[in-house]
């Protein structure tokens, strides 16, 4: 097979820019000139506009969509002021996200030809060049450089170069031809048999460095986690086309309890009986290839979706009596790490079936050793066990702030190790793509025995616009310069204590958990109650694991992403004081007493019965102990009944206040402290619209 120029990721930092210019000038019209190639394939017109799934837009689309996401990412990043033509670039901006099996995408579009995406696909390629040889250039390029834009542009292009790969195995045999740069592999035979080997425990770290990236790099390969593995055994191959007929023989694919829900469900819809890329022919199984078909290649990987390499491994744990698996990143990691693959490019050739350094297709199972084991990386892509999730100082980038987030959903499993035709990032160990588990990709895998590792808890964006509401209103700005309301209401309440002992503390309708945090600076022990257990569930991520992240709403549709920690407001020491309980202020459980103090917090005009809160919150409170209250006073019948409400009417003809109210209900135990006090607090709704509110503050002392 011809492959004229190497498609790897090139180094940032050069000490020559022109050198550095040049460099990304040869990788833009390289990978340009292969991603043409690849289309030079298809066999007639109606092969671009006829879908090979119908999941997905046709390959026309995917010719022209290459393009205009430079374009469209250069116009962004300000580098572009001028698109070059809007109704294309409108059309070929945005692919079908393949959420669901028979999520359809019905949509007509008027496709324009072959020939006149390919006149616009060299209109992009003059004006992308011209760029490359005149914006300023400076050594390293930066996350933040636009030419981090242009790497991302080609980056991009390697993708599509791989995920079009596969919609041509997907199409009709009759839309695809031959072709000398996209030539298979010719080695078939049959299989080695198959053997598990022992990985010892490992420690490493995970996430790469956004100062010092060395290459480009997509959003969520960024960040800092530490990984340990236990001691695991991995099999020697990737699952070969062979070892996975002993499943299908064995009628794996009819046997429900070993799928998941979701598998089977999967199975259902595809009426899937053998792996997608096998043809069952007269005279045995053969195998669809991108531009051909042959008989079966046994020594080559099987290709699945997760849900199929996980019934496999359900099947042989049961047949073998091991806990047979798929690996979680973290052991992928520890593997390659056994095998001594580092973080960097391959070499030229790859010593692996990779960066279409060798052939357009699958090679046997025992051609690349990598240490005792063979294909760690290369060949085909392999499934993990791990839904893909943001490592800790995640942070997407601006030009691209959807390529990854919209993954983090427990929906999407991770792949690692690339295939024969991965290049560039998509080669690096350290690269993080994640499919949609029915998705078929030139994807296998390896099975490993040993102990189901926890997964990684927490890292998930809160989507809810209320919870994230609270969680920018208690970790987020402070817009308009109004001081965070919680971290307020914790300092007026330490003064007040002047004192008296600050052993325990409850901050009754904790909601996102900040005032807890900030009074465990002062107190021994504080309890967060709220009724919400979403509320909770924030408050108690951060004591675990001192991180919390939201997306917000910022206008419309548009959202944008956020991680907190509590480290940035110096309380990551102080979070083993904090509990954190679901319950209901009007009926807590007995066991909640003897606090020195306790925070209600815009509380009684969101209870069902404040008056029965009031009358009894005084069993809590050890004597001389504070009782401190916030609240707007917003009463309203949604939350409160009219008859429940503490103030805020006409009482015997005269206006009838809730502080009015408050002194009637709580005089009977408790004696106010000082006058009230008026504090604000700001909620953001969008980026531009917020709620401004003045609470009163009352304090208490029990008698
Ligand atoms: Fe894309």
């Amino acid at each position: 097979m011809r492959h004229p120029v190497s498609l790897r990721s090139i180094a940032l930092a050069d000490p020559d820019p022109q050198h550095l210019r040049e460099r990304v000038l040869a990788d833009f019209h390289a990978s340009f000139d292969r991603y043409e190639s690849l289309f030079e394939v298809l066999r007639g017109e109606q092969a671009y506009t006829v879908k090979p799934i119908p999941l997905r837009h046709p390959l026309i689309f995917y010719y022209g969509h290459t393009a205009t996401f430079f374009i469209n990412k250069l116009v962004l990043a300000g580098v572009l002021q001028q698109r070059i033509d809007p109704r294309l670039e409108s059309m070929f901006a945005v692919g079908v996200d393949e959420m669901s099996w028979d999520d359809l995408d019905e949509a007509h579009y008027d496709w324009p030809t072959s020939a006149e995406v390919r006149a616009y696909r060299d209109r992009v390629r003059q004006t992308v060049d011209r760029v490359i040889r005149e914006l300023p250039l400076a050594s390293p390029i930066a996350w933040d450089s636009p030419w981090w834009v242009i790497l991302m542009g080609i980056e991009h292009e390697r993708i599509h170069l791989e995920t079009s790969s596969v919609l041509m195995r997907q199409h009709r045999l009759e839309f695809v031809r031959p072709h000398p740069d996209w030539q298979p592999c010719p080695d078939r035979g049959e299989a080695p048999r198959n053997e598990l080997l022992p990985v010892a425990a490992a420690s490493f770290r995970l996430g790469r460095d956004r100062e010092d990236p060395g290459y480009y790099g997509w959003d969520n390969e960024f960040g800092d986690r530490a990984a340990n593995t236990a001691p695991f055994q991995a099999a020697r191959h990737l699952v070969s086309n062979r070892e996975f007929l002993e499943f299908v023989e064995a009628g794996g694919y009819a046997d429900d309890s070993l799928w998941s829900e979701e598998g089977a469900a999967w199975k259902a819809f595809a009426k899937a009986r053998h792996p997608s890329f096998w043809l069952r022919g007269d005279s045995g199984w053969r195998l669809r290839l991108m531009c051909e078909v042959v008989d079966m290649p046994w020594n080559w990987p099987v290709e699945t979706n997760f849900h199929e390499a996980q019934a496999f491994c359900n099947w042989k744990a049961r047949r073998d009596g091991l806990p047979v698996r798929l690996p979680s990143e973290d052991e992928w990691h520890a593997l390659r790490h056994a095998a001594g693959i580092g973080d960097a490019p391959q070499p030229s050739p790859a010593p692996a079936n990779l960066e279409l350094d060798h052939w357009a297709s699958s090679c046997p199972v025992d051609r690349f050793a990598h240490g005792d084991f063979f294909d760690v990386v290369g060949n085909v892509w392999q499934w993990l066990d791990t839904p893909t999730y943001p490592f800790p100082g995640f942070q997407v980038h601006p030009i691209y702030d959807d390529f990854t987030t919209p993954t983090f959903d427990q929906r999407h499993n991770l792949i690692k190790g690339g295939s024969w035709v991965s290049c560039g990032n998509q080669a690096l160990p350290v690269s993080r793509y994640a499919f949609r588990r029915h998705f078929f990709q030139h994807a296998g895998f390896r099975y490993v025995v040993g102990e189901r590792p926890a997964a990684p808890t927490g890292s998930m964006y809160e989507t809810d616009a209320l919870v994230s509401q609270y969680c920018e209103f208690h970790w987020g700005a402070e817009p308009f310069g109004v001081p965070n309301f919680p971290r307020k209401l914790a300092e007026v309440a330490v003064a007040a204590m002047q004192g008296r002992p600050m052993r325990r503390a409850l901050d009754l309708g904790c909601a996102t958990g900040r005032a807890s945090f900030e009074l465990a600076r002062h107190f021994e022990q504080v309890v967060g109650i709220d009724f919400s257990a979403r509320f909770i569930g924030v408050g108690t991520q951060l004591a675990e694991q001192g991180r919390i992240r939201y997306q917000l709403p910022d206008e419309g549709e548009l959202v944008s992403y956020h991680e907190r920690t509590l480290r940035e407001y110096g309380l990551q020491d102080v979070a083993g004081r904090v509990e954190f309980v679901q319950g209901d202020a009007c009926n807590l459980k007995p066991m909640f007493t003897g606090f020195d103090l306790v925070l209600a917090a815009n509380l009684i005009d969101r209870l069902y019965s404040p008056a029965r809160f009031l009358r009894e919150v005084h069993r809590r409170i050890v004597p001389g102990g504070l009782l401190v209250i916030t609240s707007p006073y917003t009463w309203l019948e949604e939350h409160t009944r009219r008859e429940e409400w503490v103030g805020g009417f006409k009482k015997d003809g005269e206006n009838f206040t809730t502080l009015d109210g408050l002194d009637l209900m709580l005089g009977e135990y408790f004696e106010r402290v000082g006058e009230p006090l008026q504090v604000p607090f700001v909620i953001r709704e969008t980026r531009r619209k917020f709620q401004h509110t003045i609470s009163e503050l009352t304090i208490w002392r029990l008698r």
